[in-house]
């Protein structure tokens, strides 16, 4: 699942000092016995103290970087969609991968991608990066804009880190996620370039077949992965579909 404090908590401790002991004790203050957890699991984390380390925003730079060091899916010049985006870590990775901020090493040679990242929340800003926030990726509103952002209305990848707010019910978090990621397919077919990606979390359940027919039908290749930076204990997959066939409207 999600963690409790959904992103903005999670960037304002990146903000932060946490590593002394006396500093522990004074968050773990006033908090409730899962929050305290939460906050101890964080401190431990070796991927959280590697995102401080790295300036990235959240842990969750690291299951990007993991796909797409294995992948290759966002290269140079590249356009990207970043759903769910904030508070902008994979956006963070995208924007260095896809060289949008004209940052890449051999600039002069490479060329520069786009970035766009919408969410429910507010994005902090970024260089490089276009952000929506604000903005519910399920609406057609949003849709038109992105027409708009995208060289040619068209990217070339498509993630999805979008989650729900977790209600503790299992199976019905579990649908909301995979209703949201069924919403992308129609998202695909506006925007998504024939050969193109997604990447998409979902939370695994009953439905995941549903969601992977779905892609199949559409996508050449789909492929289920668990990043080493997905906890081991939660219900967190992606599915990786490769190579776009839009459909023929009849
Ligand atoms: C796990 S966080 C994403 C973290 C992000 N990938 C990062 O690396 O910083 C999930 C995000 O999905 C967003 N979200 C959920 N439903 C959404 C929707 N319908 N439209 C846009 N964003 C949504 C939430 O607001 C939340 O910020």
């Amino acid at each position: 699942m999600a963690c409790p404090s959904q992103t903005m908590w999670c960037f304002s401790l990146q903000r932060r000092s946490l590593h002394s002991s006396s500093c522990l004790m004074k968050k773990l203050k006033g908090k409730t016995p899962a929050e305290q957890r939460w906050l101890q699991r964080q401190l431990k984390d070796p991927y959280v103290k590697a995102s401080h380390a790295q300036n990235f925003r959240c842990r969750s730079a690291f299951k990007l970087l993991e796909i797409d060091d294995k992948f290759r899916l966002l290269q140079p010049g590249c356009s990207v969609v970043d759903c769910g985006a904030a508070p902008g870590a994979w956006s963070q990775v995208a924007v260095q991968r896809v060289n949008s901020a004209g940052t890449a090493e051999g600039d002069a040679v490479l060329p520069h991608g786009t970035v766009v990242g919408i969410d429910l929340l507010n994005i902090p800003p970024l260089d490089g990066a276009h952000f929506l926030s604000s903005h519910d990726v399920t609406d057609p509103v949003t849709h038109t804009k992105l027409l708009e952002l995208l060289p040619n209305g068209q990217a070339h990848v498509i993630l999805s880190d979008m989650a729900p707010n977790a209600s503790g019910f299992r199976e019905m978090d579990h649908e909301k996620l995979i209703t949201m990621c069924l919403s992308l397919i129609d998202l695909a077919e506006k925007i998504l370039q024939p050969g193109g990606s997604l990447v998409c979390k979902y939370w695994d359940g009953i439905l995941a077949h549903k969601l992977q027919k779905k892609l199949s039908s559409v996508f050449s290749s789909v492929q289920t992965l668990k990043p080493n930076a997905s906890r081991k204990d939660s219900a967190e997959r992606y599915f990786l579909a490769r190579m776009y066939r839009k459909p023929v409207k009849g």
